[in-house]
């Protein structure tokens, strides 16, 4: 769709730009504080977990399947929080460990430990001289900072509607083994809320690294996040290796995460690692120099609450019904506003917590000060990309789960209207 304001003559031009400078006046008025930035759950859904605080007493039963939950013990984790991260996941159990809240906690400590003492027989990462990881764009900011935070040179891949750009990722990683690992959200992902479709999963499973201390950190961190009952089908990137047959070579090339932080309390729940037996097993040697064993007392808590995969089906569901009525919000309120004016696009996702919106080229930062200064904060823009540094300055992600709906609603008409305005700006810029 072309762009209207380059349609308009000079005079349609700056009769529409006083209009929209008007528009941000009486919205300046308001004093707006409003906060989109981040992908916060928001209080009602926070509260939906209130019950698990009742769960254990000083008269509960604190064993789970045997083991006493309330002291040292299994350090990797509670048999039946194993067995739900298993079901969840659709993994083996043997092959499942459950740590303490936060998976990405989980992804720095592997990184870090491969950095320092190597994996598959390889030399540590730290003596490999200039090593890369892949990082599909948009993407999770915080898993870009960990790479960049132990020198990588974090190469930006670009994401189509159905996954990463399979053929660039499958040219740099069985061509170059400098390329140590690729960053995946494979479900929902965040920003786009898009899922790898069947063919890139199998895709995935397939590629033949050119080194054998490459790994895929596939992190499912939206795995039962779905907005609507009809959810998004995820390959199970373990099922498609084991189909390709028994290969050794490739006894490790994933590393799955999950966690309930955003199914329960975030920052106090429990995260899980699936990968093959021989990544397992070199894992644990870390584990156990770190700690005896994890929060137990939680993940018991948490397999009470939540103790099958029925029973977190169920708990999403009220998740959704709260995060549905925002996410159509957002598509309603940039479709009325922006639908017809050629100048953005934005994804439309049916699960997880963001929505990807893609401005003009150079409008991002723009739009995001602008915004700032009518009272609504924005994730800042770059942010979806390596060392915030979006090459197109146009991409900005959208979190509309922590505000209220009329909250949203004030922060939306806030943003489109930033939009519109630094469109237009920029078609004045371009006029001279
Ligand atoms: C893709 C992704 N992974 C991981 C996390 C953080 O998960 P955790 O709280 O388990 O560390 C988030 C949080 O926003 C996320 O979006």
């Amino acid at each position: 769709m072309a762009n209207v304001y380059r349609m308009m003559d000079d005079a349609e031009l700056q009769a529409t730009k006083d209009a929209l400078d008007h528009e941000a006046e009486v919205l300046a008025s308001k004093l707006l504080r409003l906060d989109m930035a981040r992908g916060k759950p928001n209080k009602d859904q926070i509260n939906l977990s209130r019950p698990m605080l009742d769960i254990l007493a000083s008269d509960s039963d604190l064993t789970d399947d045997g083991v006493d939950a309330s002291n040292y013990g299994v350090s990797d984790g509670l048999p039946t929080a194993r067995k739900l991260g298993a079901d969840l996941l659709g993994v083996p159990y043997e092959q499942v460990i459950v740590e303490n809240s936060a998976s990405l906690e989980i992804m720095y400590n592997i990184i870090s430990a491969i950095w320092s003492h190597g994996i598959s027989g390889e030399k540590p990462w730290s003596e490999q001289g200039q090593l890369k990881f892949l990082c599909p764009v948009p993407g999770y900011d915080r898993h870009f900072a960990i790479t960049e935070h132990f020198g990588f040179e974090n190469v930006p891949v670009a994401m189509n509607d159905d996954g990463p750009d399979m053929d660039e990722v499958c040219r740099m990683v069985e061509t170059d083994a400098s390329v140590k690992g690729i960053w995946c959200v494979p479900k929902y992902a965040n920003p786009t809320g898009i899922t790898y479709s069947d063919e890139v999963v199998r895709r995935f499973a397939a590629l033949k690294p050119a080194a054998p201390d490459f790994r895929i950190f596939w992190d499912n961190a939206y795995i039962v996040h779905h907005l609507y009952d009809e959810g998004d089908e995820l390959t199970n990137i373990f099922d498609v290796i084991d189909s390709n047959g028994d290969d050794t070579e490739r006894d490790g090339l994933v590393f799955e995460f999950a966690s309930t932080s955003k199914l329960t309390f975030p920052g106090s729940g429990i995260s899980w690692l699936a990968s093959s037996m021989v990544d397992r097993a070199w894992y644990e040697r870390s584990l156990a120099l770190r700690r005896v064993c994890p929060n137990k007392m939680v993940q018991l808590a948490h397999v009470r609450f939540l103790p099958d995969v029925d029973a977190v089906s169920q708990h999403m569901k009220k998740h959704a019904e709260l995060l549905r009525p925002r996410f159509e919000l957002v598509e309603k309120r940039l479709s009325e506003a922006l639908g017809e004016l050629g100048i953005a696009t934005w994804t439309h996702p049916r699960g997880g917590y963001f929505v990807s919106f893609e401005g003009p080229e150079g409008s991002a930062q723009a739009i995001v000060r602008a915004a700032a200064e009518l009272g609504v904060t924005l994730t800042g823009a770059g942010a979806t990309w390596p060392s915030g540094n979006d090459p197109h300055d146009s991409n900005i992600r959208i979190a509309p789960t922590y505000p209220s709906l009329d909250e949203l609603d004030a922060a939306l008409e806030v943003f489109v209207l930033c939009v519109k305005m630094v469109a237009l700006r920029l078609e004045l810029e371009r006029r001279g």
